[in-house]
C-alpha cells in the first residue's frame, strides 16, 4: 500500500536516543542480584514493552515466581539504577540524523509525535532538549495497555488529528511493529532486518533518510 505520510510517530528508546543500552544495563545488574544471568538475546524481549511486562519476562528467564511486593521492589530498584544512567545524557546521544530528520519533515508540513511505552521519556526529552521536536508527547504515563497493543500510536494519530492510514511509526522493536500494523499504519523498522521482518521496511537509523533526501 502506497500512503501519503501526513504524520509521523517515533518510538523513543532505540530510535531517538541509543537508551536501549543503559535499560539492559539495568535489567542485567537486577538479574544478577537475583543469581541468573541475562544476555542481550534476552534483552531483544524486553525492547518496546512495558517496565511492568519487562519484569515478567526477566521473571521467566530466571525461572522465577515471586510475589507482588518483591516485583514492586524489583521493578523500582530497576529504575533506580536506569535514572543513574541516564540523568547524566546530554544531546550528544541523540542517535544520528533523529532530530535533523524531525526538523527536515516538520518544515513540509508534516505532524511529529512520541509513541513511547516508557515512563521515564519527559526526563529523557528534557535532558535531549529536544521536546519542541513534537507535536504530541504519549508515553508510558498517558497509556494503560503496552505495545504490542496499538494503544500508544492510536492515541497519538488521535491526538494529532490525522487518520491512522495516514500515519508512519518508526520503530526499533518487535513489539512496537506489531502495535503499528495492529493500528493500520506504515512501519519502518530500525535495526536489523532480520529481527524486524514485519516492517513495511528497515533501515539502519534515521541518518539513511537524511542521506537520501539529500538534505
Ligand atoms: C520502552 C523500552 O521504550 O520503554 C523498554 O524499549 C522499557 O525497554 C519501556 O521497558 C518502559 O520504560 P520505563 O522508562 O518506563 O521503565
Ligand atoms: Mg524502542
Amino acid at each position: 500500500m502506497i500512503r501519503e505520510m501526513r504524520a509521523a510517530i517515533f518510538d523513543l528508546d532505540g530510535v531517538i536516543v541509543d537508551t536501549a543500552k543503559y535499560h539492559y544495563l539495568a535489567w542485567k545488574r537486577l538479574a544478577k542480584e537475583y543469581g541468573f544471568d541475562f544476555t542481550e538475546t534476552d534483552n531483544e524481549r524486553l525492547k518496546g514493552v512495558s517496565r511492568v511486562r519487562s519484569l515478567e519476562i526477566l521473571l521467566e528467564i530466571g525461572s522465577l515466581n515471586l510475589d507482588e511486593s518483591e516485583k514492586e521492589k524489583m521493578a523500582a530498584q530497576k529504575n533506580e539504577w536506569y535514572i543513574d544512567y541516564i540523568r547524566h545524557m546530554d544531546a550528544s546521544e541523540i542517535l544520528p540524523g533523529s532530530a535533523e530528520y524531525l526538523k527536515t519533515i516538520r518544515t513540509k508540513g508534516i505532524k511529529t509525535a512520541l509513541g513511547s511505552a516508557s515512563k521515564n521519556a519527559p526526563l529523557i526529552l528534557e535532558r535531549l532538549g529536544i521536546s519542541d521536536l513534537f507535536d504530541v508527547i504519549v508515553d508510558g504515563n498517558k497509556v494503560g495497555k503496552a505495545k504490542p497493543d496499538p494503544e500508544v500510536f492510536l492515541r497519538a494519530a488521535n491526538e494529532l488529528n490525522i487518520p491512522a492510514a495516514h500515519c508512519v511509526v518508526f520503530e526499533d522493536a518487535e513489539a512496537g511493529i506489531q502495535a503499528a500494523l495492529r493500528a493500520n499504519m506504515g512501519v519502518v523498522g530500525i535495526g536489523k532486518p532480520a529481527l524486524l521482518s514485519e516492517a513495511d521496511i528497515v533501515i539502519g537509523g534515521l541518518w539513511q533518510l537524511m542521506v537520501l533526501s539529500g538534505e
